[in-house]
């Protein structure tokens, strides 16, 4: 059977793209935010997982306003990544995991999760970039499953329902008939807020008490409405359900989880730079 190693959660600001692209890591503006990436590379070093399961929103690139499913997976053998209009230099295809991708909607769909399936799926910054800051040298090692829940338009999922659904993903990896690691990874917030009157709304104190109840009491954050996570984190501080998903699926894994590393940052553009990387412990 497969083996779920751990689970990674990044922020995914699409100016990230841009500082790599001019090699701005060690920049005064950057550094706090990139210094925190060597430890988790270096675990994911030791680790070698061969594939990861990305649970991120599209932000507009694949899905568009007109339809927009709540929970969608790709089956397809390749990722394409195209210009989304932040000026971030495009990446070169992703490779698929096309016999997990069907593990995993089989079994989502069996658990009552009637999922949108995308044999053809373009990947936005949400995506790519945890890729590039994970694996930041050369071609990217791993295999992926995309997995993309809905934070851009209402009606969102409710957090315990994302919940419900991590697990199910986590269910469907364990039962993987395959001798292949697997790492879940979550990309998305954390507080920000881009547009209107609260645009720059930032919360750190919900934003460590989250990061924390990740270690040590995963389902601290289902107790929260949409609405209230909107209020506590901003319209895009919502993305944090995919942190949510991903802790969710690693506890499918065994006894509970062990904290390699974290760091949080304020801010990069408006948004609260979360990392994480959890490790499962069987
Ligand atoms: C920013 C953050 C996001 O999550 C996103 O998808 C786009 C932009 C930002 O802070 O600039
Ligand atoms: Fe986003």
């Amino acid at each position: 059977m497969a083996q779920l190693i751990g689970g990674l959660g990044t922020s995914h600001i699409p100016a990230i793209g841009g500082a790599i692209h001019k090699g701005l890591q060690q920049d005064p503006y950057w550094a706090p935010f990139f210094n925190g990436y060597p430890p988790v590379q270096q675990w994911l070093a030791q680790q070698k997982p061969d594939v990861v399961v990305m649970f991120y929103n599209d932000h507009g690139l694949n899905f568009f306003l007109d339809k927009m499913p709540t929970f969608a997976v790709g089956a397809a053998p390749q990722y394409h990544n195209a210009d989304e209009g932040w000026g971030i230099p495009t990446l070169p295809p992703f490779q698929g995991e096309v016999d997990l991708s069907w593990q995993i909607i089989n079994h989502l769909v069996d658990k009552e999760f009637d999922v949108t399936t995308c044999q053809e799926m373009l990947v936005d910054h949400a995506c790519t970039l945890p890729l590039k800051l994970f694996w930041p040298e050369g071609d990217c090692p791993v295999t992926v499953v995309p997995v993309c829940i809905n934070t851009v338009q209402f009606p969102l999922p409710k957090a315990s329902r994302v919940y419900a659904f991590g697990k199910a993903v986590g269910e469907a990896i364990q039962a993987w008939d395959s001798s292949k690691k697997v790492a879940v990874v979550a990309s998305g917030g954390l507080s920000h807020q881009l547009e209107g009157e609260r645009a720059g709304h930032i919360n750190k104190k919900f934003d460590l008490q989250f990061m924390e109840s990740l270690v040590s009491n995963p389902e601290w954050a289902t107790q929260f409405s949409v609405h209230e996570l909107v209020e506590k984190t901003g319209t895009q501080g919502v993305e944090l359900l995919m942190w949510l998903a991903m802790r969710a699926a690693l506890t499918t894994a065994g006894s509970g989880v062990r904290k390699v590393h974290s760091n949080y940052h304020i801010p990069i553009s408006n948004t609260a730079t979360g990392l994480i990387a959890l490790e499962t412990v069987a």
